[in-house]
């Protein structure tokens, strides 16, 4: 297999910035944020902490080669000559998705399906084996530039594997790893979230808060791929475990419904960092802080569209006149789609960051103590 890759941790929009800092924190070189995640190159270490390691990235994809390309011929023989033998297993199945702009080739399932025979000609036409997990290939054609990519994490890197049970509209696991990035929380001082649901973002806060690497607990694709190299997996495991700490400051999480707290301590639990998280069942408006200062996240619910939640202006309310009043001392933040329920906490705002969320475009509200 050769030593150095063109990789690519994929983001959700808005995130890329903090993945580059991540990145950069690994001690990686050349990393280069774009549009929807971070270009970066490195050896097979590199491809397995980034995997093991990020907290912010969706996935992370190799690429496998790249060509110009303006008929479907070129691209069956093109692909069919590319180093697939180092990612994929003879009958492994495939799930083969293509994207096209701006490109003469632009019938995205016929270039998938192209792929997918040319890939499965290089390894030597097999029959698909499904004892063998999937694996995913991506197709990007840019200006007649193919670019051809395998995917090196499996499930989403969010399923870190302790959210086992979850409620409505939870966070996913990388936004709220991201937020916190985001508003420069770095575990030293306290933090509450008060409608915690199924208590992503605590759990998040403790995990980073103690440098406990997300991926510790999973099976990612490269596992399954030949030449998979079990001992420097171990040694990274290792290497990441020696440098947790303990936590500097608390970490609160509160909410109104019984169900949700008892699935957020469940998977406080399984995350590993029950002992770090502090629960309590209580509506938002009943609570008193519980340190002199600190940084209180609220991610309220939220109409699905722009202008429907008018109900839930009375929430905002609640949250702002808690932050005027027994919270003053503490920076606040809030997740919110719409501005006309920012104004209805009555405070003034900075957008700190603009984040794709749930298909939705929300923006990540700030004051600072
Ligand atoms: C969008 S969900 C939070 C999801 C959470 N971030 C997660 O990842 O699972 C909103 C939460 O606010 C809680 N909630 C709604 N009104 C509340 C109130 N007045 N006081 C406390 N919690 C409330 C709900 O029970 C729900 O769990």
């Amino acid at each position: 297999m050769k030593k150095d890759f063109q990789l690519f941790a994929v983001t959700t929009p808005g995130l890329e910035r903090i993945c580059a800092a991540e990145l950069r924190a690994l001690g990686f070189p050349e990393v280069r944020p774009e549009p929807g995640g971070v270009a970066f190159g490195g050896a097979l270490r590199e491809l397995y902490l980034a995997n093991l390691a990020l907290r912010t990235a969706s996935r992370v994809l190799v690429r496998v080669g790249g060509f110009r390309c303006r008929d479907f011929p070129t691209l069956f023989r093109k692909c069919a000559r590319l180093p697939w033998g180092s990612f994929t297993r003879p009958g492994t199945p495939l799930q083969v998705r293509a994207a096209s702009h701006g490109s003469r080739l632009i019938h995205s399932g016929r270039i998938a399906e192209t792929v997918a025979v040319a890939i499965g000609r290089a390894l030597g036409d097999s029959a698909p084996d499904p004892a063998l997990p999937q694996q995913l290939v991506l197709i990007r054609f840019e200006n007649d530039e193919c670019l051809l990519s395998v995917d090196s994490s499996g499930e989403l890197l969010h399923r870190r594997g302790y959210r086992t049970e979850q409620l409505e509209a939870p966070l996913r696991e990388t936004l709220a790893a991201g937020i916190l990035m985001v508003l420069g929380w770095d575990g030293k001082t306290p933090l509450l979230d008060p409608m915690a649901g199924s208590g992503t973002f605590p759990i998040e806060a403790a995990l980073l808060a103690t440098n406990r690497a997300p991926g510790k607990g999973r099976r990612f694709a490269f596992m399954t791929w030949p030449h998979y190299r079990a001992g420097l997996w171990e040694a990274l495991l290792k290497e990441v475990s020696a440098g947790e700490r303990p936590a500097a400051a608390p970490i609160f999480g509160s909410d109104l419904d019984a169900a949700a707290l008892a699935t957020a301590v469940a998977n406080a639990g399984r995350a590993g960092v029950g002992d770090l998280i502090h629960w309590e069942r209580k509506p938002l408006a009943a609570l008193a802080p519980p340190a002199p200062g600190g940084l209180l996240f609220a991610n309220p619910p939220y109409g699905k569209r722009l202008g429907s939640g008018e109900d839930l202006k009375p929430l905002y309310r609640e949250l702002g006149a808690l932050l005027r009043g027994p919270f003053a001392a503490w920076g606040g933040a809030f997740l919110s789609p719409d501005p006309a329920l920012a104004a209805a906490t009555g405070l003034p705002w900075q957008v700190a960051a603009e984040l794709g969320h749930g298909g939705l475009q929300v923006s990540l509200y700030f004051r600072p103590a």
